[in-house]
């Protein structure tokens, strides 16, 4: 099992528009897929159209009995686990447990068999929470709106993979919500875009992305046709052969 987190510190820069898409595109190349929302916001399970059971909770969480929470979506190959409101307080919890960054990794090995692809739709913190993400996962995908503040959040990232002795080939950022109109964008992807951390796939501002909050589908299935479906699964396929890589 590829445990895959679409992870920034950086709040709104399309990081569950990421996990809600590629993880259709995964389930979709015909990989048993399970999207995990981490973000007690519940945004995935809101596009997926599913909410967490009544009885789940952090505590089930930590324990790692994930199983019986995990619920099936509309579409073959493809699972969900909701985030529970009580997903606010992980990191006080985690803190209470002894701190270690490697909790979240225990958690997840009970999956192993069932799921060949695990993606974790992350919240915007860079906490104890975020440690774990990174000892947990295969590869941490990053989205970085081509703006100054991104770049420096994804800068943020790496000290912390450095201090964590985590492999800098598992990061991975890709251009987010890239608008070719504004000076910034196309200088900053000149500048960053080379880069061995950066994917060459971007993902454009489009309108059909923002529409997902009211189809509540992944692009793929709401605008079949569209540039971002076909974004979305160009940017799975570099995702994945780099994971499937290195
Ligand atoms: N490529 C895109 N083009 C246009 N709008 C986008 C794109 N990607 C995301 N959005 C929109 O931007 C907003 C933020 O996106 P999203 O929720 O995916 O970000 P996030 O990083 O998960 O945010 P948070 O940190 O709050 O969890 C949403 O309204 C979403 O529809
Ligand atoms: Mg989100």
């Amino acid at each position: 099992m590829k445990i895959i987190a679409i992870y920034s510190s950086k709040g709104g820069v399309g990081k569950t528009a990421t996990a809600v898409n590629l993880s259709y595109d995964s389930a979709q190349s015909g990989k048993k897929t399970l999207l995990c929302d981490m973000d007690p916001q519940g945004a995935a399970g809101y596009y997926y159209r599913i909410r967490a059971k009544e009885s789940f909770n952090r505590k089930q969480f930590l324990k790692g009995d994930l199983e019986p929470f995990i619920r099936g979506t509309d579409f073959e190959n493809l699972d969900l686990l909701p985030a529970h409101f009580s997903f606010r307080n992980l990191d006080i919890a985690l803190d209470d447990r002894g701190g270690s960054a490697k909790e979240l990794k225990r958690i997840f090995a009970g999956l192993k068999d069932e799921y060949e692809v695990l993606i974790l739709d992350c919240p915007p913190n860079i906490t104890l929470l975020s440690e774990n993400i990174l000892m947990a996962a295969d590869m941490v995908v990053t989205p970085v709106i081509p703006t100054t503040l991104s770049i420096l959040s994804f800068a943020q990232l790496i000290k912390l993979a450095d201090k964590l002795e985590v492999n800098r080939k598992k990061l991975a950022a890709f251009f987010s919500m890239v608008d070719k109109r504004k000076k910034m964008h196309t200088d900053i992807i000149a500048k960053f875009g080379r880069k061995k951390l950066f994917l060459e796939s971007e993902i454009a501002y489009l309108a059909d992305v923002e529409k997902m909050g009211i189809y509540r589908q992944p692009v793929a299935v709401s605008a079949a046709a569209s540039a971002a479906a076909t974004a979305y699964r160009q940017l799975w396929q570099e995702v994945w052969r780099r994971g499937v890589l290195t």
